[in-house]
């Protein structure tokens, strides 16, 4: 077992973070004044060859077992391969950030063979007062090819029990615990398990009484919201997750999975983001 290298560390005026380049993954995030906003499993392995539970991991370029439903590792390769430090330096805002790059050159043997394309992906995360996650990947080869790809944000609330995620009015979606296609009604409210991709393109906000607070999750190049949360009885047959966990995270991820994939030609290049900003909820009554 190999340990994982230590993160770096953006801090800047606006906010603070950390963020690994073994999987370019994004580990914390708080903006200035605020308390953290991505959750870490107190049980999240710290090994390479791993996937992290919990920040945001990069899936990429397939999603869960992939379109065809056998892909290994789940979620694709990125988030369990070394990216190289490409760049790190402030925006104009004075903001800190840090780019990763992987190229399929990096990528390993047995796993070219499953995804034989030639690409190259850029990772950037900007801790502000907003938390800024991009992905660009662009096909260096000759051939058409189509990946899924996720920001699978490990969101902390307050108490999963509570919270109400706004914006997916009206979506369909595929409900991957009742294996079945759905319309969403109304605001989410989460009773048990939930594992839904939104074909979905705008903003999402998790209201969370318990921290008072609200989350607002932008998006851009992104046609696939997820929303994700094990709940109880799922979460005690993970190793990777504390048993009681499940009530103090939530997953919304932005994507281009399952049914949208991204489809990219010889040299073409694709950006998907994610922006994630925290509003004050007022107190409760
Ligand atoms: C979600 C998927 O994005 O990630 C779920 O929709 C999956 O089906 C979850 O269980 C966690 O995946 P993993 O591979 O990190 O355990």
């Amino acid at each position: 077992m190999t340990r994982l290298p230590e993160p770096l560390t953006l801090s800047g005026p606006n906010g603070h973070g950390a963020v690994l380049s073994y999987g370019a993954h994004a580990l914390s995030w708080a903006p200035e004044g605020h308390e953290p906003v991505l959750w870490v499993s107190s049980r999240a392995y710290n090994e390479t060859g791993r996937a992290i539970r919990g920040g945001v991991p990069l899936c990429f370029p397939w999603f869960g077992p992939g379109r065809t439903g056998d892909m290994e590792p789940a979620h694709g390769f990125a988030r369990i391969t070394e990216w190289t430090l490409a760049e790190q330096g402030e925006d104009e805002q004075g903001d800190p950030f840090a780019e990763f790059a992987l190229t399929s050159e990096d990528v390993a043997p047995e796993l070219r063979e499953v995804f034989p394309h030639d690409f190259s992906a850029r990772f950037r995360m900007t801790a502000g007062h907003t938390l800024r996650l991009e992905l660009t990947v662009t096909n260096t080869g000759s051939e058409t090819f189509e990946v899924e790809e996720a920001l699978h944000t490990y969101l902390h609330v307050g108490d999963s029990e509570r919270v109400t995620v706004s914006g997916l009015e009206g979506a369909s979606y595929y409900d991957k615990v009742a294996k079945e296609q759905r319309v969403q009604q109304g605001e989410l409210r989460l009773t048990g398990e939930t594992d839904a991709v939104f074909a979905h393109r705008g903003e999402v906000r998790v209201a969370d009484p318990a921290l008072g607070r609200e989350l607002v999750i932008g998006k851009e190049g992104s046609d696939s919201t997820v929303v994700w949360n094990p709940w109880a009885d799922k979460a005690v047959g993970m190793s990777d997750f504390a048993d009681d966990e499940w009530k103090t995270m939530l997953c919304v991820e932005a994507g281009n999975v399952m049914g949208s994939p991204v489809r990219l030609a010889a040299g073409e290049t694709h950006t998907i983001a994610q922006v994630v900003e925290v509003r004050e909820l007022p107190a409760e009554q």
